[in-house]
């Protein structure tokens, strides 16, 4: 049986038990529970923690394990409603109201329903996640020397220096902070850039999470049209000028939801127009790592580029490895550091030196390489698994572009589609997707879908969830008379 269910079926069967003893009556030992349920002494250990937790048992060291005395009645609810007045009467004096909404977020981190294929990911499968390296590597951290003291504040210096040769160019490891997962580095960028009430330009469409900190920020986000090319120069320039915007954030390479990937041509151009506007880029090399097995030379990260200080870096390695090895970095040269540092300071003290130092085991061992290649092969076989079944099953979706890095597809829905009404019927047919409609700062230039071939478990369970969004689409279509054909 695997390890977690037969804890939890433990956890079951001991929990039904309880009443057999007195309040704080002695349970039996640890041994007699591994000799009746013929368990493992790990699998009844974390079976009587979790009865812990739940306040069913205390432990004693040395001692036992003991049920434990009833708690005292719950105190009664109370009123919590004046919250509503409070927590809204501070945005009268705001010019751009702040909105806390973690939906656009959330659509990418929930785990589906039971039984659903999950096409709305943000992250590898964990099939495809480098599950052993990083258990190894967290295991040797832990027994680095002062694994668990207080790091240097701006992050190891052996993992700022190779952050800092992965963005190449000038850049030194002085010049890099680590901070805790992409999210909150691009938080700590739009604070350090922008204050509140004022404009930022996004890419359009672009990532929920990043317009998701910018509203929370009381920042307005104000979009820039991109292409298969990347953002579009002349209209950024126009944006510049239009809104006074100090600050532009860009994905350069395979952008979240397009692919798109930012054209040589236009690359010195955005640097150009950022500094005349005298703004800053904030560069989010957010999956350089999930380059495919067919993709050519990958251009560098911008800030390699931009000897200025123009450009501030932001890249993880949340989506080579897992959400939950939250390490990144930000990358800066000139004042704008200082101010990155104490706003990082400020807000998060540093990253779990553990964390920090697991990421050096990582990086530096031998599957490292090994996992990135063979991640660019499985994400490879599986974009062209998903293309081939789309086009087969769905030709009515547009599909502009296939990115040869990152995770996603961006397709336009026949015009008249009604998304909301999409998503819940590919929902019932057994696949989640995400709408299009969160990635507009304003209103979207036509109906879309993002789907996700990261976060599935292979190529069948991408030919199944294009059958059943197949299934979807036709329901939506024929109540609506549009699409089919
Ligand atoms: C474009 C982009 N940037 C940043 C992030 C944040 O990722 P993390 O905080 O896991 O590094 C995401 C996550 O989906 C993303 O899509």
């Amino acid at each position: 049986m695997h390890e977690s269910s037969s804890v939890a079926e433990l956890a079951n069967r001991l929990r039904g038990e309880l009443d057999r003893y007195s309040p704080g009556g002695k349970l039996p030992s640890s041994r007699a529970l591994v000799d009746r349920f013929r368990v493992s002494p790990v699998t009844v250990s974390r079976a009587l923690g979790q009865l812990a937790a739940e306040g069913l048992v205390v432990t004693r060291p040395g001692a036992g394990v003991f049920r434990a005395e009833p708690q005292t009645a719950a105190a009664p609810a109370g009123d919590t409603s004046w919250q509503e007045v409070s927590l809204s009467a501070d945005t009268a004096t705001e010019l751009v109201p702040r909105a806390v909404d973690a939906s656009g977020v959330l659509a990418t981190l929930a785990a589906p329903p039971p039984g659903v294929i999950e096409f709305n990911g943000g992250y590898l499968h964990p099939s495809l996640q480098p599950e052993r390296a990083m258990a190894a590597a967290l295991a040797r951290a832990g027994r680095r020397p002062g694994a668990w003291g207080r790091p240097p504040m701006d992050g190891l210096p052996e993992l700022r220096e190779w952050f800092a040769r992965g963005i190449g160019g000038a850049i030194t490891a002085a010049e890099v902070l680590i901070t805790a997962g992409g999210q909150s580095a691009l938080t700590t960028a739009l604070r350090a850039l922008a204050p509140p009430g004022t404009p930022v330009l996004v890419e359009s469409p672009t990532y929920p999470g990043m317009l998701a900190i910018a509203r929370a920020a009381g920042l307005r986000p104000v979009p820039v049209p991109v292409d298969v090319d990347g953002v579009r120069p002349q209209l950024l320039a126009a944006a510049f000028k239009a809104t006074g915007a100090r600050v532009f954030v860009c994905q350069p390479l395979f952008q979240n939801p397009t692919g798109a990937v930012l054209s040589a041509a236009r690359r010195p151009e955005v640097l150009r127009i950022a500094r005349e506007a005298g703004a800053f880029v904030v560069e989010d090399d957010f999956v350089r790592r999930l380059v495919h097995e067919d993709a050519g030379p990958l251009p560098r990260p911008l800030q390699s580029e931009d000897p200025d200080g123009v450009v501030v870096h932001v890249c993880s390695l949340t989506k080579a490895t897992s959400p939950s090895f939250r390490v990144s970095a930000l990358a800066a040269r000139g004042p704008v550091l200082e101010r990155l540092r104490a706003i990082q300071i400020v807000d998060h003290f540093f990253v779990p030196r553990p964390l920090q130092e697991a990421a050096l085991e990582l990086v530096g061992s031998p599957a490292w390489p090994r996992h990135l290649r063979q991640v660019a092969g499985e994400l490879k076989d599986r974009r062209d698994a998903m293309a081939a079944a789309l086009r087969l099953r769905l030709p009515e979706l547009g599909l502009p572009h296939v990115p040869a890095g990152g995770y996603l597809l961006w397709l336009r829905l026949p015009d008249g589609t009604n998304e909301a009404d999409l998503v819940g019927a590919a929902l019932r047919a057994g696949v989640a997707v995400a709408p299009g409609r969160p990635y507009f700062a304003a209103e979207p230039t036509a109906a879309y879908l993002r789907l996700s071939f990261a976060s599935v478990a292979g190529a069948t369970e991408i030919t199944e969830g294009v059958r059943r969004l197949r299934a979807a689409c036709d329901e939506v279509w024929g109540s609506s008379g549009r699409g089919a054909g």
